[in-house]
């Protein structure tokens, strides 16, 4: 099996950030590269941070933080990624840019390195052929926070070797995850359950089953789920919720995966969830030591 020394990310925001986080607190020598330096700077800040927490904890020790740091590379060239041995890519869930950043980085990482795309729902088959390496390209899905997230789906598609994939999973439990391992069909294990789920959280609501406090509070209280689906939506981002559902009904073309209409029209309105402030619930008052107020009592009442 391929020994991993060097590992590099693509992307810097909320799951580039985290996974190149416990890659270098790992013990990772770790690259991770974004298109602007305002954005490594937000999400390595955002890795200092998460670190100071638990160093706070007494999980970690400050001198580990600052190693953990030390391993930790920015860059904006992609050029810095030439000699890892495993390339993590965490961009948007664009189709089209993820290929032709592949096809860029194919030229550039040394051959027998593995490529990795963090997607949520896109195909892992259809990425790797951007590239002239799709035996050694996985999917390696991780859950936000990915620092606090136990697991990782690691993907095989019909083309990935034996050893690129054996070479992945151990990489992952290395990381202190969990793995599991899972076959390319968008959603993989986990999405495949969760967004039916959280898309039938909203279809309840629309259709007056519950408001939306008390389908997040019976999920928790009667299922023992860490969050309600709509502090779950608001937590993963309706934006990135309705591209995967998009994806996953163009897969199955299945009603389950179809996004419904009040979810659309909270994208549309620019409701993103908690990053822009308001989703299913708002979260102005939460600054000044408030709770969030759900959207139908702050604004849509008939
Ligand atoms: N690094 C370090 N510490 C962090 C952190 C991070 N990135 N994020 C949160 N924490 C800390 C908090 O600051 C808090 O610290 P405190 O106790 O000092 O205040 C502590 O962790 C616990 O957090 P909270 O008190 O806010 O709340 P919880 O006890 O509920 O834990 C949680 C937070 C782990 C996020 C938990 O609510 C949970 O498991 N929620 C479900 C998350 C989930 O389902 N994620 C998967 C989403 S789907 C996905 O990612 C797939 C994609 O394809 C869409």
């Amino acid at each position: 099996m391929a020994k991993i020394r060097k590992v590099g990310v693509l992307g810097c925001g909320l799951m580039g950030s985290g996974i190149a986080q416990v890659a270098a607190q790992a013990g990772y020598d770790t690259v991770v590269r974004e298109v602007e330096q305002k954005f490594l700077d937000k999400g390595i800040a955002g890795i200092d941070k998460s670190l100071g927490k638990f160093v706070e904890k007494g999980k970690l020790t400050a001198t580990d933080k600052d190693a953990c740091m030390g391993r930790l590379k920015g860059s904006t060239n992609l050029e810095d990624l030439a000699d890892c041995d495993i390339v993590i890519e965490a961009i948007i869930e664009n189709a089209q840019l993820k290929k032709d950043t592949y096809a860029a980085l194919d030229k550039i990482v040394k051959k027998d390195a593995i490529f990795a795309s963090n997607t949520s729902s896109l195909t892992i088959t259809e990425l790797s052929m951007a590239t002239a390496r799709p035996k050694q390209f996985v999917g390696l899905h991780f859950f936000n926070p990915v620092p606090l997230m136990k697991l990782v789906e690691v993907v095989r598609t019909i083309l990935t070797s034996d050893e690129a994939f054996n070479t992945a999973f151990e990489f992952a439990k290395s990381l202190g995850k969990e793995a599991v391992s899972c076959r390319d069909n968008s959603g993989f294990i986990v999405n495949r359950l969760l967004v039916p789920y959280i898309l039938d959280a909203i279809r309840a609501y629309e259709e007056g089953v519950g408001s939306i406090e008390d389908i997040d509070k019976a999920m928790m209280l009667g299922c023992g789920y860490p969050m309600g689906p709509f502090t779950l939506l608001d937590f993963v981002g309706l934006d990135t919720t309705y591209y995967i559902t998009t994806v996953m009904f163009e897969e199955y073309r299945e009603k389950r995966f179809a996004a419904p209409a009040l979810l659309r029209k909270m994208v549309l309105a620019g409701r993103f969830g908690r990053k822009s402030g308001a989703g299913f619930y708002e979260y102005a008052s939460v600054a000044a030591g408030g709770t969030p107020i759900p959207f139908d009592k702050a604004k849509h009442q008939p």
